[in-house]
């Protein structure tokens, strides 16, 4: 996908070694998502280059994203993409398959083999909210604001974000977050475990590279192996996960040693 295709939609990705950045380009709209936009993080998370270990997701301007699009909801769309405004037209599987397309854009941002970080200033709202929540780890400034304010509009939050919001922050408080439609703001975040660091805005920049930097000091496949470990863990017993720790330490025990007579 060319640098001018992704400036067209709103989009920068560079990829620096072993890091690589993508960030939504749209200030002037806040960082509005389109189908577009989906559409090309998930074309970027098919391409990446293998040495990519760490992606950075971060937003250009004064706010990180203000979610969807709303032209998405009129009946006229946006040029060229369609929209969701003339959905009762639309059968049910054709709508499901449009939200998994959508979807496809964030659920990458999981895998393994790379661990994702959001740089999140300002505004993080509805789908902006999720694509933060879809990284791994967020790092934010002390002004962000987010709020999943689907509920709001009649809709649920539907781009993979109520999976992991619940797991970082309770069932409770995620019903709390989502059904006020209220706005999180930084001590919260930090407090209930939505923000992994809050720093002043003026340091997200160095405080999201000093941590690509930690990340990129460990092993590469250990790493890999560790957040395979750990993604699994909730969904195992004890037993099952200890035996996957057993599984996977056999692998690395045999990369480092296995080739000693
Ligand atoms: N879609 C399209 N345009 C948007 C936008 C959005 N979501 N959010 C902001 N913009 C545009 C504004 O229309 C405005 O455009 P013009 O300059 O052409 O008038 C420009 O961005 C700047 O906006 P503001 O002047 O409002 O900027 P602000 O800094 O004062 O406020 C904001 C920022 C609080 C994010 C405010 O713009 C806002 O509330 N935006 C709407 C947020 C929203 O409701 N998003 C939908 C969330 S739900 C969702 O995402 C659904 C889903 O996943 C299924």
């Amino acid at each position: 996908m060319s640098a001018d295709h992704l400036a067209e939609i709103g989009l920068r990705y560079e990829v620096d070694g072993e890091i690589a950045t993508v960030t939504l380009d749209r200030p002037d709209k806040r960082n509005a998502q389109t189908f577009a936009t989906w559409s090309a993080l998930r074309s970027i998370g098919d391409a990446l280059p293998e040495q990519v270990r760490v992606v950075v997701v971060k937003g250009e301007g004064p706010s990180f994203s203000a979610g969807i699009d709303l032209r998405m909801f009129s009946d006229e769309g946006v040029p060229g993409q369609g929209s969701f405004g003339s959905a009762s037209s639309q059968d049910d599987d054709s709508l499901k398959q449009a939200v998994d397309k959508a979807q496809q854009g964030f659920l990458w941002l999981r895998r393994p083999d790379i661990v994702s970080v959001a740089a999140v200033q300002g505004h993080a709202i509805g789908a902006g909210f999720q694509l933060a929540l879809a990284c791994d780890l967020r790092i934010v400034a002390d002004d962000v604001k987010f709020c999943m304010k689907e509920p709001a509009l009649g809709l649920v939050p539907d781009l993979t974000g109520t999976k992991p919001l619940v797991e970082l922050v309770g069932l409770a408080k995620a019903i709390d977050i989502c059904l006020t439609a209220r706005v999180v703001e930084a001590d919260e975040a930090y407090r209930i475990g939505l923000a992994e660091q809050v720093v002043a805005a003026g340091d997200l920049a160095g405080a999201v590279a000093e941590k690509a930097a930690q990340l990129l000091s460990t092993d590469r496949d250990a790493a890999a192996a560790t957040k395979r470990l750990l993604q699994g863990a909730s969904g195992r017993t004890l037993d099952e996960q200890r035996a996957a720790e057993g599984a996977e330490q056999a692998q690395r025990l045999k990369a480092l040693f296995g080739g000693r007579s």
